[in-house]
Order: C-alpha cells, then structure tokens, then sequence
C-alpha cells in the first residue's frame, strides 16, 4: 500500500484527514469564503477536495489524468470528478470549459504544476497559467520540496510562484510554504 493509499484507508475508517494538507486547507479557509466553488486540479482521489467540501461547504471540482484514481475517489454530493490528463492544448480548452461551466472561483493546485511540465513541458504549464488569468480564478499553489539535483523548472514554489507572477498574477498570502496569487490589475 502506497503513502496516500494509506491516507485513503485511514480517511475511510476513521474519517480523519491527513496532516500533509493541513497547510493547504488552512491557506484555503483564511483566503475563501465558505461555500465558494474550487477546482482542485490533480486531485489524486480527492482527498483535499473532500476536505474543503466536509470542512469548508465548498463545492469542488476535481480533476486528475488518471483513471485509476478518479474510479477509485471518494464520493461526496459535493466533489464532482473529471478525468482529464493535461498533456496539450486540447485537454487545456477541456479545462477551461470545466472551469467556466461550473463557475470556478479557485483552483487548488498543490504539487501539480511541475508534473505537468513532466506531461507535456514548460510551455503548456505556462499556458495553463495564463489561462487561469484569462478566466480570473484565485490559484493556492504548494510546490515540490526544493532539491539540488533537480531538473524540472518548476522544482520549488518560487519558480512555480513566478511563473504565476509573469502572467499577470499576485501574491496575496504566503505561509507555510503556499501561496495563494490573485489575479494583478
Ligand atoms: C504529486 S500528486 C498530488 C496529489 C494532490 N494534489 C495532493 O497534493 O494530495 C500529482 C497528481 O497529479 C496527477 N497528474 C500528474 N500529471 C497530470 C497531468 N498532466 N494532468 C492531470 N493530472 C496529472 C497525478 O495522477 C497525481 O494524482
């Protein structure tokens, strides 16, 4: 059983949510109203998204490319599942309909942002990027944890925060290692 397999089953049996989002949901709760529509992109099966929907009465739309995960994502009337793999400009245009769709206010992004550069490269997480600015959505990023050896571009929260910054983005919060960007007049 893998780390967040064991999340899933702990959640399952006791219904208590793992410590690894504490930062994230914490972030969330001080910079949204209760209530507000999320889209939490690369959701996993949906753990953080149960969280903000259980904790929060958010209303949250999650969204991963794999199909593994999004069969096996825990249900609540509140957390709507997409499967869809970000891996070009097609699936970009799929996203923005979601996000349009279901009024999205905010996206959770937490530790996808350099596994889409991994997907398809630098240039379509830029675009992603834009296309957040474009639809005006308030965006929480968590990074990866910084290492040396690194060769993704995006391999910290700063390099994933400027990529933010460089389409028209601001920081709003910044604490324990997330920040929550609004969109820059
Ligand atoms: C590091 S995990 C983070 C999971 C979750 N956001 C969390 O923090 O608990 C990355 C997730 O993104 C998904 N993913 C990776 N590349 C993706 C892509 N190009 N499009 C959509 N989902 C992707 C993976 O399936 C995985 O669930």
């Amino acid at each position: 059983m893998s780390r967040f397999d064991e999340h899933v089953q702990a959640y399952i049996d006791h219904k208590g949510f793992p410590n690894i989002h504490e930062p994230m949901f914490a972030s969330i709760k001080r910079n949204t109203p209760e209530g507000a529509r999320f889209l939490d992109l690369g959701c996993c099966q949906g753990l953080l998204a149960v969280q903000v929907a259980v904790k929060h009465a958010g209303h949250v739309i999650g969204v991963d490319g794999s199909a593994g995960y999004i069969k096996n994502a825990i249900e609540h009337p509140n957390v709507q599942y997409y499967l869809l793999k970000i891996d070009g400009d097609e699936a970009l245009c799929a996203l923005q309909d979601i996000i349009m769709e279901h009024q999205v206010q905010f996206v959770i992004a937490r530790r996808i942002m350099p596994e889409i550069v991994e997907t398809a490269g630098i240039g379509l997480a830029t675009k992603v990027a834009r296309m957040f600015r474009t639809v005006g959505v308030g965006v929480f990023l968590e990074g990866r944890i910084d290492s040396k050896r690194a060769v993704n571009p995006l391999k910290n929260l700063a390099a994933e925060t400027a990529l933010f910054t460089g389409e028209r983005y601001r920081v709003l919060d910044e604490r324990r290692g997330i920040n929550y960007l609004v969109p820059a007049a």
